[in-house]
């Protein structure tokens, strides 16, 4: 996404890999509705997208019902996506803001820069966190180039930039160490095919596509040493909310002794819920199931079940990395020594 003052740009990601094309946003009901169209996707993105939204909301406010009209901006992108807790993260960082400033000209000013602040922020966030996820995954790399498994799209695209889960790929990529990246296409939204692959072959990283139903004979066939993903929401037991299918993966990778890390910003950390059986997990419109681009590949009509997360239990889990730090085998008190 490309901040330009006056306005927004966002990459149209469901125009991807097919066609580059920018959107140009200029008002905080236009960003709600490109996260609630899928325009920008990924939590950090989505996040960061909102914080402009709210900058661009006082820009575009009246002179005098500017505090009233940010709030109402506020409460309108908080309703665009429900599962991603860097959405509303993001949004009570700018109303802290929007609380100390005195005029419309001031807040225009404050909260346009905590929004820069916030997007160089998450960069940053994904660099550390990539160097942190090599010097644990080096130790037991012993010099010798591997093959990771991902599952949906943690790049740049997704993020302030770099990626999460992908940041950690870059890096490996960069250090010597990545055989080759197995990217689950991702039904319904294709976010594998359509966004990682793309973006992995633009920096010739190598890549293989899959279709989701292979994760398991690729485990079975010992291809992969880990699989990385990324998450939208993490709960103070550790358990993880992200796109629908990591949790079968990560059953699937304990069976196969395929070690299993996700890699996240603080941001996407909800102390507030005690686990996973709390997190509000968005149901899409069974069409996206249905069809593709409008060409019709069920039954019209079928009944379709299309929740667009899961969450797995942190039992299952190897590894939480973080801007802070790490959380091996994580739970209630590895998170606790992490995030008060
Ligand atoms: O529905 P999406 O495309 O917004 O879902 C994206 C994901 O689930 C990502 O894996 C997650 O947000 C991590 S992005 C760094």
């Amino acid at each position: 996404m490309r901040w330009q003052e006056h306005s927004l740009e966002l990459l149209d990601q469901r125009l991807l890999p097919a066609e580059e094309h920018w959107l140009t946003i200029e008002g905080a009901s236009g960003v709600a509705q490109c996260i609630r169209d899928m325009v920008v996707r990924g939590a950090p993105a989505i996040g960061i997208s909102a914080a402009y939204g709210v900058a661009l909301a006082a820009r575009g406010a009246d002179d005098r019902r500017w505090r009233e009209e940010v709030h109402d901006a506020i409460d309108e992108l908080a309703a665009s996506r429900p599962t991603a807790v860097n959405l509303f993260w993001a949004l009570e960082k700018m109303k802290q803001v929007l609380e100390t400033c005195n005029s419309r000209d001031e807040a225009i000013q404050q909260l346009a820069d905590k929004a820069v602040a916030i997007h160089q922020e998450d960069l940053a966030a994904n660099l550390t966190m990539a160097d942190l996820a090599l010097d644990f995954m080096a130790d037991t790399a012993a010099g010798q180039p591997f093959s990771v498994l991902t599952h949906c799209n943690t790049g740049a695209l997704a993020t302030g930039g770099y990626g999460t889960a992908l940041g950690v790929v870059r890096r490996l990529h960069e250090a010597g160490l990545l055989k080759r990246v197995f990217a689950d296409e991702t039904r319904p939204w294709l976010q594998g095919s359509r966004l990682t692959a793309w973006e992995l072959s633009q920096d010739d990283i190598p890549v293989t596509l899959n279709a989701d139903g292979a994760a398991a004979a690729i485990m079975a066939a010992g291809e992969v040493r880990w699989v990385i993903v990324g998450a939208d929401r993490i709960t103070a037991n550790g358990d993880v909310a992200n796109k629908i299918g990591t949790y079968g993966l990560a059953v699937l990778a304990r069976h196969h002794n395929v070690r299993f890390m996700v890699v996240a910003p603080s941001s996407t950390v909800d102390m507030s819920l005690e686990s996973g059986g709390s997190i509000p997990i968005e149901e899409r419109e069974g069409t996206e199931v249905r069809e593709i681009r409008g060409i019709q590949l069920a039954p019209s009509g079928v009944a379709v079940f299309n929740p667009v997360f899961d969450v797995t239990p942190a039992s299952l889990l190897d590894v939480i990395v973080t801007e802070k730090g790490l959380v091996e085998s994580p739970d209630l008190a590895g998170m606790r020594s992490l995030f008060r």
